[in-house]
């Protein structure tokens, strides 16, 4: 069985039970815009608490038990968040696109082979101008509890080198369960390169169809049908260390 698999049989240190202040503060400062994917989603609350704050919003993780759990919270919830099992490796499997993509804690978890093939497989999903978000342990972090890789920014800078415009990088928390923990983290934003989207169909003076589609039609194929509540309650203590 694999770590993930078993680490959701129980409760993972990363497990906070809330959304982690980084991607909330993101949220607050206008960072995250449109079509939203959180890719590695654990059991959900950051991508629930996009949603709560009006986000069409999909969320993957390749640990079933993960997605389960998810859609359990999302169900009490009557949150609106398309929750998959499916590999960050292969995204383009999904067949959507979308303007935001999130990740929090799980590139830290790949190997030097599996990062460059994770930039190519986040190209696959994020629009041309799109923005991607970036949260993993920084080098600052000691080792002597163990845990994932430690990622300096010369390697959060090399990985996405090829079609991606770094946008800033600072130094962030990660917050955790375990007093052990620091939380020296990155929080990294890069944006797709890529050729502009093409200009949205113009109306006919009749109302006919444009460029093959009615007006006022968007590609879109997952419609939020009802306002989701925010009622998250935290159910576990926390670390955010200086
Ligand atoms: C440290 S956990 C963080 C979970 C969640 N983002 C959170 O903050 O609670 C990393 C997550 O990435 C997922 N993961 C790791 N590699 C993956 C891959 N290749 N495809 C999809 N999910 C992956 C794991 O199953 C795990 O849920």
């Amino acid at each position: 069985m694999q770590f993930f698999d078993r680490a959701y049989e129980g409760t993972p240190p990363w497990e906070i039970g809330r959304p982690q202040a980084e991607f909330m503060a993101l949220e607050q400062e206008g960072e995250i815009r449109g079509r939203v994917l959180d890719v590695g989603c654990g059991t959900g609350e950051n991508a629930l608490f996009y949603a709560a704050r009006g986000h069409e919003t999909w969320a993957i993780d390749f640990a079933p038990l993960a997605i389960q759990r998810a859609r359990e919270k999302g169900s009490v919830r009557a949150a609106n968040v398309r929750f998959e099992v499916a590999s960050a490796l292969e995204l383009g499997d999904l067949g959507e696109s979308f303007d935001t993509v999130t990740d929090c804690g799980m590139f830290h978890t790949f190997s030097d082979e599996h990062r460059p093939r994770y930039s190519r497989s986040l190209a696959s999903v994020l629009r041309p101008g799109g923005r991607l978000f970036v949260l993993c342990f920084s080098e600052r972090e000691p080792t002597d509890w163990g845990g994932p890789r430690r990622v300096t920014e010369p390697e959060l800078r090399a990985t996405f080198d090829d079609g991606w415009k770094v946008r800033w990088i600072r130094a962030a928390q990660f917050e955790t369960t375990q007093p052990q923990v620091s939380g020296h983290a990155w929080m990294a934003s890069f944006e797709r390169r890529g050729p502009p989207p093409p200009p949205p169909p113009r109306p006919s003076s009749r109302g006919k169809p444009v460029n093959g589609r009615r007006t006022g039609e968007s590609g879109s194929s997952v419609r939020p049908t009802s306002p989701p509540r925010n009622d998250r309650t935290p159910r576990h203590r926390s670390k955010r260390a200086n």
